[in-house]
């Protein structure tokens, strides 16, 4: 029994215990994603009536394609480049990209998660004072007038930002299993602890009913319009972490003989029972904001940056007793989720150049680490919250539905390799797939994939995303999607090390 690790400088690593990888995987899911993107978004699609796009699109393209992923990373026990090329030789690249999406995404998300230091710290005395909108983009973030005014460092931020890679980079050096399984374990269970007491603190403030109402009240006409099954898609393969090339690594240091499915399943359950939980969570404190402003729970309603950073102060300093210590776990829990997710995107590019390049744990750490905090610089500066907003709108709206199209038609369609796949997931696997999964991967998925680039593509070439300039969008949003995929083509063109032959793991 031949394993690939043998062409690494040190062996392959491994999970220690199952329980590790699932916690792991959850960790990876859950993330900032879950907790400022998620409770926006069902409201802003429809509230009540958007879960039923987003149930569908996680049976549809969420489950099967992390069952997909984990089969591709166990069967070939490779990074993501590996994994594809073994599939067919040639399509290295398409690993190598969802690599380069992974790292453009950990460029901003690991500003965020300095943020969200700085305000864990913040929290003790809400030291962000009665203007919390002010003292965020005036003081904190110093934000320029405008889109090019890159103006200086904010040293504030950088201070944070340097801490949040301290953090990351040290779990990763630690390896799979002392470091990301190990965090991982200590984390997700606080972290769940710590989002159930913000829930319940929530939904017993005064106005909590008034907040829950409007998330859950469905408008079912919104189940009509394009753009809430587009965003019900975008946001599970965002908090799947599907097309990061993350899964397929983590599958990969799975023993032999693995349970896949039900993972999967485990993981998805885990996954989307905790971005409910925290739905919950914000909407009560955002009906209790509505009432102690007097004002509607619509009024009060914001997305992302705006949500943590703005409203949660506010509420903070609305709310009676024990304030800061509510400040604390919220930001605590911020902080835990985005850690465990950032460890999971770098890992996949680590894994991935060390075996092309046979390097060892420390020298990739050393190299994909310092690589991706030097251009996460480019957000401590004054215009950096625009650079971030653009960037994340269009790696998300295009690199991630590209990557996530490619990879079912390469497998489905281009290599048919579903039915292997299958077969090697109901080898070990308690729960089997069938029919279900196959239809799913091969004519559900690509046919709204499709779609959605479409839908995407046509929205942005008729209005311009958020009123930025052209030059913005251009450099910014296309430059940063085309230097993601001419790279991964020149990655796959340099000759470095051959993988060896996949196995099959039996
Ligand atoms: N899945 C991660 C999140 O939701 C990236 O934030």
């Amino acid at each position: 029994m031949a394993t690939s690790g043998h062409d690494l400088v040190e062996p392959r690593e491994q999970w220690g215990t199952r329980l590790g990888f699932i916690l792991a995987a959850m960790g990876s899911a859950i993330g900032l994603g879950n907790i400022w993107r998620y409770p926006y978004v069902v409201y802003d699609n429809g509230g009540g009536a958007f879960l039923i796009p987003y149930f569908i699109a996680i049976a549809t393209a969420a489950v099967p394609l992390l069952i997909l992923e984990y089969a591709l990373g166990h069967r070939y026990r490779h990074a993501a480049p590996f994994a594809f090329r073994s599939v067919r030789r040639g399509a290295e690249w398409l690993g190598w990209f969802q690599i380069g999406i992974s790292m453009v995404i950990m460029t901003y998300y690991v500003v965020i998660i300095g943020w969200v230091l700085s305000y864990f710290y913040y929290s003790f005395g809400t030291r962000w004072g009665d203007d919390p909108d002010a003292f965020f983009f005036g003081s904190y973030l110093g934000t320029s007038d405008s889109f090019w005014a890159i103006g200086g460092i904010q040293w504030k931020v950088l201070l944070s930002v340097v801490i949040a890679w301290a953090i990351t980079y040290l779990i990763l050096r630690r390896g799979v299993r002392r470091g990301i399984e190990l965090a991982a374990k200590i984390l997700m269970p606080l972290l769940i602890v710590m989002i159930a007491v913000i829930v319940v603190r929530g939904v017993t403030l005064p106005g909590a009913a008034a907040g829950l109402n409007v998330l859950l009240t469905p408008d079912f006409g919104a189940l009509t319009d394009a753009q809430v099954w587009v965003a019900a898609y975008g946001q599970v393969f965002f908090s799947f972490s599907i097309g990061f090339a993350v899964m397929i690594v983590y599958a990969s240091y799975l023993r032999h003989r693995s349970e896949l499915s039900n993972s999967a399943v485990i993981v998805g359950m885990a996954n989307s029972g905790f971005e409910f939980l925290a739905a919950l969570g914000v909407f009560s404190v955002l009906g209790f904001l509505a009432s102690q402003q007097g004002t509607g729970v619509t009024e009060v309603v914001t997305s992302g940056v705006g949500l943590a950073f703005v409203a949660f102060p506010q509420i903070i300093n609305e709310m009676p007793g024990f304030n800061s210590l509510f400040g604390v776990l919220f930001f605590g829990a911020l902080l835990f989720a985005g850690i465990t997710s950032a460890v999971s995107i770098m890992e996949c590019a680590v894994a991935g150049v060390r075996e092309k390049f046979r390097l060892s744990r420390t020298a990739a750490v050393n190299w994909m680490c310092g690589i991706t905090a030097l251009a996460s610089v480019l957000y401590v500066t004054r215009g950096g919250l625009y650079y971030l907003d653009v960037v994340d709108h269009f790696i998300n709206s295009f690199a991630l539905i590209f990557a996530g199209l490619a990879e079912v038609i390469l497998i489905a369609w281009i290599a048919r390799q579903l039915g292997p796949l299958q077969a090697h997931v109901n080898r070990d696997s308690y729960l089997r797939v069938g029919w279900w999964w196959t239809i799913s991967l091969t004519a559900i998925t690509p046919l709204l994939l499709s779609a959605m680039a479409v839908i995407n593509v046509y929205q942005e070439a008729t209005t311009r995303y958020e009123d930025y300039p052209l030059s913005g969008l251009l450099v910014m949003g296309w430059g940063v999607v085309l230097v993601t995929l001419v790279l991964a083509v020149v990655l796959q063109r340099l000759r470095r090390h051959e993988p060896l032959p996949a196995t099959i793991g039996d």
